[in-house]
């Protein structure tokens, strides 16, 4: 092989050349990469493999006029998966300097824009989560004083009827406000992670347990289907059980009187080892246009909710190493699963 075949092949980009007509006449070997084949392509139009839609100007200008030029467009992989790619392509010239074609370098950046993406979203919330952290110090000494003596003149004046209902539902919204307060002092400090090798069914059977008056209350039953061969997981099981429950927690919030919620551990094996866990209502479901905003903080649909229970979860995940994802489907229900990397 010679050198500059060899410095074209093991480019991370891909490098093509066409001849004046826009078919291909030169491709490195990263087009495997896209699931074509070298040889399929050769002779066939640059253009096949193009998002035209947009694109068909641009690289005109190169080959006719012999323009150089850098532009942002898409490429259909052999499944037909459009990436954003940045082309560089200029006019290729044989010895005398005479036009014969264009040639380019394609690199794609759908992985680099994806991830520019989440670390904008990620520094928007930061900063929104100090904020909201900043307000909720402030409101957590009234409201405990304000709890401290809604207690003391309930006991004290022993309200009957209709004023006793009043201070009760001052009492519970109370409660309620205590409640988001501490949620999204949490959210906003991630306290240290302390990871250790735990067993993922007992993790995910404590909290069950923990879920139980929940159900009792909402009339649901909550039902399990357990690996058998789960390894031991490295987890953080305090954590883990904070975001479970907050699964599930919302999972029987879902459900009508009688539904019910299934919670089930899967041990995957390829590509990598993971603990899979699942937890599927048959409750409202999540309206598709609302599914991308769910693992938003203060995303809610509900009269009391802080929406920051997903949140919370999802960075209680990303501190594993792991993932989650939401299906949903309305009236129907909705799986969230989580896969855990098992190291
Ligand atoms: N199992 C589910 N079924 C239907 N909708 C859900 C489910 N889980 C989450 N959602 C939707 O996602 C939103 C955000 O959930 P999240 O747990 O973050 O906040 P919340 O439950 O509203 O409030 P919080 O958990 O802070 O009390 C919910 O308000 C609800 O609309
Ligand atoms: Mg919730």
């Amino acid at each position: 092989m010679t050198f500059h075949k060899r410095l074209l092949d093991n480019a991370n980009d891909l490098i093509w050349a066409t001849d004046m007509e826009g078919r291909f006449t030169y491709i490195n070997e990263n087009i495997a990469e896209w699931g074509y084949d070298k040889g399929e392509l050769i002779g066939q139009p640059l253009l096949n493999i193009l998002n035209t839609k947009y694109v068909g100007k641009r690289y005109e200008e190169t080959s006719n006029k012999g323009l150089k030029s850098i532009f942002e467009m898409e490429i259909l992989d052999k499944r037909g998966k459009a990436h954003t790619v940045i082309v560089s392509s200029s006019p290729l010239q044989d010895d005398d300097g005479k036009i014969i074609g264009t040639m380019g370098i394609i690199r794609d950046v759908s992985e680099t824009q994806k991830l520019e993406e989440k670390l904008k979203n990620e520094e928007r919330f930061a900063s929104l989560g100090r904020l909201a952290t900043g307000i909720a110090h402030e409101i957590r000494n009234p409201l405990s004083s304000v709890k401290m003596n809604l207690d003391i003149l309930r006991r004290r004046l022993t309200p009957q009827g209709e004023d006793d209902e009043h201070f009760k539902i001052a009492q519970q919204e109370v409660a309620n406000l205590e409640r988001i307060v501490t949620e999204l002092i949490d959210y906003a400090k991630p306290t240290p992670f302390n990871l250790q090798r735990e067993d993922m069914n007992k993790t995910v059977e404590d909290v069950m347990s923990t879920a139980k008056a929940a159900c009792i209350e909402g009339g649901v039953t909550l039902s399990k289907r357990f690996a058998r061969n789960m390894p031991l997981t490295l987890i953080d099981k305090g954590k883990m059980n904070q975001a479970l429950l907050n699964i599930i927690i919302n999972a029987i919030q879902a459900s009508r009187p009688g539904g019910r919620v299934v919670v089930e551990t899967q041990f995957v094996k390829t590509p990598s080892p993971m603990a899979r866990i699942s937890v599927s209502d048959y409750g409202t479901g999540i309206k598709p246009e609302d599914i991308k905003f769910v693992f938003d903080p203060f995303f809610t649909t509900k009269k009391s909710g802080a929406g920051l229970g997903l949140s919370i979860v999802k960075n209680i995940i990303n501190n594993h190493n792991g993932t989650i994802s939401v299906e949903s489907e309305m009236d129907k229900g909705t799986t969230v699963r989580m896969e855990i990397p098992i190291r």
